[in-house]
């Protein structure tokens, strides 16, 4: 029987039921793989996988992708516990700040799978953007205009040694910053997504720090602008978690940020990525 996508917005994002992604078939993957990239995010409810499973379905969607400056489990070096503990109000907000998994890797991931293992009672939403919903947005002179362009991705306001202290306050996660944080890679603004065709923007206001050859003022006013446009509400899904969520998203063509807004309860999700390919147009 044919995957059945319920539609979760009337621009991206879609739930899919009566699938137990701890047991699929060679076809539902391959069907599984075709709906996140046409709805760019998927939600499928009462998976509760162990990390076992996780890191096994991931797997089956392609290699691991590289983990920076995060510590992962020790069993499992591809899974990260994205945990805030309940006393933690103070503490730094991972994924609080919209951005694309690692776009500052020379190829950064293809898919994250987030899972759910323990969700305050309200708050700690996700909210996700479509980059080729903001994109299809714009009027044709500014497409023109950003197609020719190269955005300078880099982890240095996240993970540079000066942003280690940000990270102290955290007991359930470890974040070790360090000088490679400084490096930065060039990807095309607009590049062309490898398994849709599409075009998307590929531009987050966390790693995105400069666009290059264009001066600072006028880079400066163009990633506010991109900022603003591309996480305009019309854009946007917002996860509400129920424990046993799994939430799969594109991060080829979509931003995400976490809310951090459930101060005196704890959180947890586990999180892997597949690796992606450079961004090409
Ligand atoms: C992330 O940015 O990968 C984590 C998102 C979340 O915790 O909701």
């Amino acid at each position: 029987m044919p995957i059945k996508a319920q539609p979760l917005t009337g621009v991206f994002a879609a739930e899919i039921s009566g699938i137990n992604l701890a047991s699929l078939s060679e076809g539902d993957l391959a069907e599984l793989r075709a709906v996140m990239c046409a709805h760019e995010v998927v939600v499928v409810r009462g998976q509760t996988l162990e990390p076992a499973q996780q890191s096994a379905f991931s797997a089956r969607l392609g290699p691991f992708g590289e983990v920076p400056f995060i510590a992962t489990m020790d069993e499992f070096p591809e899974v990260i516990r994205v945990v805030k503990e309940a006393d933690e109000g103070a503490a730094f907000n991972f994924g609080g700040a919209w951005h694309s998994d690692f776009s500052f890797q020379n190829e950064p991931p293809s898919f994250t799978i987030l899972s759910a293992v323990d969700v305050p009672p309200w708050g700690g939403d996700t909210c996700f953007a479509s980059m080729t919903a903001a994109w299809n947005a714009l009027h044709e002179p500014m497409q023109i205009r950003l197609r020719a362009l190269k955005a300078v991705h880099s982890a240095r306001d996240a993970y540079s040694p000066k942003m280690q202290a940000l990270h102290t306050g955290m007991s359930g996660m470890q974040i070790v910053c360090d000088e490679s944080a400084n490096d930065h890679r060039v990807h095309p603004l607009v590049p062309v997504h490898p398994e849709t065709g599409r075009e998307v923007l590929f531009f987050n206001r966390a790693y995105v720090r400069d666009i290059e050859n264009m001066p600072n003022d006028e880079a400066q006013s163009l990633m506010s602008f991109l900022h603003l446009h591309t996480t305009d509400v019309k854009f946007m899904y917002r996860h509400r978690w129920q424990s046993g969520d799994v939430v799969i998203w594109d991060n080829r063509s979509t931003q995400h940020v976490a809310l951090n807004d459930y101060g005196g309860f704890r959180r947890e999700l586990r999180r892997t990525t597949i690796a992606g390919e450079s961004p090409q147009r």
